[in-house]
């Protein structure tokens, strides 16, 4: 069991609210908080991780890794201590609640070992998709039941993998190099596209070698991993809500400071600023190996571009808070290529279009894209929309309902403590009128 560290509310309502103005952190990246636990778990020594994310996600994973056997150790907010062990099969099943990142991850790294262990997890995450992970490490050697969750890994004795990763998906060429850290051979993973390159840097940072060479990664010669510190940045993808709304009230003014701003986290930037978004980034600097910057957002008059599909492994997660910005936008705005947000929490093109007809917009699906029509003024709002039990859904029709004409409220907000726990007392501090 994990021990939530902030009570989550279920039911939360926006209301039209007046100009945000301040300067906010928020919390820490959630895809580096799973890494920096599970490298810190499979690292000799110990790993002292600062910002760490103290969302459910997160905990499930730390959980996780005390269950293989490592040493976790809560020192203070955001302040943890990892030390790692040869992974042993855990007693009970590894709980990985809503998290699919924490899921696929921990799947990789624990087939390394010669152990046994069963994964579940929440409702949603029992019907995401596990065999693009399974299957690859199943081609390293590991044994597997299941396709979807629960499932279960017999692991050890890994050989290695030259994989073709068709998706590119940062968890799952995550899993496999994790896989590979006690594989024996040449292990690759090439991607389509690039996606996040966090496990990269962070292995890098842990001393381990490895080689990229544009779209393909390879594990070097030297697998051994070293504890180390880790400064987790400001999560781009929990920014995105107090960023768009911002963007949408008139007048408002919001510094971000120690935002990520890693380029390949940064398609929802690029894409706001095409749509004619004022955001600044300043003291651009570098933390465990990845960028940071202070963003400052100032409301801004936004028109609909067209997205394309190339940029969406850069902002996939960012897609319901665009498509609520895109509602306000003056003109059509086109998302193309989103088959992959339909396993994600939610079925995430369905729960926008449903969310935003039923706040007035005009939405719909073509294919895998998602189209919203904007005539540059605020949505009508007065409703409650379905959050699908997912976070980002949740919070997307708040800051919706923070510019819309009526307020507008979500049937479930309990899940926004998966990412983002702070949301609530945060938006409010900027001005934001939740309850
Ligand atoms: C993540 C990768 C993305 C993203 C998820 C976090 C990661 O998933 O949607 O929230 O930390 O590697 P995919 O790898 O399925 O694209």
């Amino acid at each position: 069991m994990i021990t939530t560290l902030h009570p989550p509310r279920t039911h939360l309502s926006a209301a039209r609210s007046g100009a945000l103005r301040g300067e906010v952190t928020v919390p820490g990246d959630k895809s580096m908080s799973h890494r920096a636990l599970i490298l810190g778990a499979l690292a000799n020594g110990e790993t002292h991780i600062h910002g760490l994310l103290e969302g459910e996600d997160v905990l499930h994973t730390a959980a996780a890794v005390r269950a293989f056997g490592a040493a976790v150790n809560r020192i203070g907010p955001g302040e943890w201590r990892v030390r790692g062990a040869a992974w042993k099969s855990p007693v009970e099943p590894i709980d990985c609640g809503n998290s699919g990142t924490g899921a696929r991850l921990l799947m990789g790294a624990a087939a390394g070992f010669p152990i046994t262990v069963t994964f579940t997890g929440d409702a949603s995450l029992s019907g995401r998709p596990m065999e693009r992970v399974l299957g690859p490490l199943r081609t390293m050697g590991a044994r597997t039941s299941g396709e979807t969750l629960p499932v279960t890994i017999h692991g050890g004795a890994l050989t290695g993998i030259d994989f073709l990763n068709e998706k590119a998906s940062a968890q799952v060429k995550s899993a496999i190099l994790f896989a590979g850290l006690r594989a024996r051979g040449h292990v690759r993973v090439v991607e389509p596209a690039p996606s996040r390159d966090h496990s990269e840097n962070m292995l890098r940072a842990f001393g381990c070698d490895i080689v990229t060479d544009g779209q393909s990664i390879a594990l070097g010669r030297n697998r051994t991993l070293t504890g180390t510190g880790v400064a987790v940045p400001g999560d781009p993808s929990s920014a995105a809500f107090p960023i768009a709304a911002a963007l949408l009230i008139p007048d408002s003014e919001i510094t971000v400071r120690k935002m990520m701003v890693n380029p390949l986290r940064a398609g929802l930037l690029i894409t706001l600023r095409d749509m004619g978004a004022d955001i600044r980034q300043d003291n651009r600097r570098s933390e465990s190996g990845e960028a940071v910057a202070d963003v400052t957002v100032r409301a801004s008059a936004l028109h609909g571009v067209d997205v394309p599909a190339v940029r969406a492994p850069s902002m996939i997660d960012e897609y319901p808070i665009l498509a609520v910005a895109a509602a306000f936008a003056t003109g059509r705005t086109t998302m193309r290529g989103l088959a992959e947000l339909r396993v994600k929490e939610s079925d995430r093109l369905a729960a926008m279009v449903a969310g935003l007809k039923a706040c007035g917009v005009d939405a719909r699906e073509e294919g895998d894209d998602l189209i919203v029509e904007g005539n540059g003024s605020p949505p009508a709002g007065g409703t409650e929309v379905q959050a699908h039990h997912d976070h980002r859904i949740a919070m997307s029709f708040l800051v919706l309902g923070l510019a819309s004409e009526q307020p507008v409220s979500v049937d479930s907000a309990d899940m926004i403590a998966t990412s983002f726990p702070d949301f609530l007392p945060l938006m409010r501090s900027l001005g934001a009128q939740i309850a």
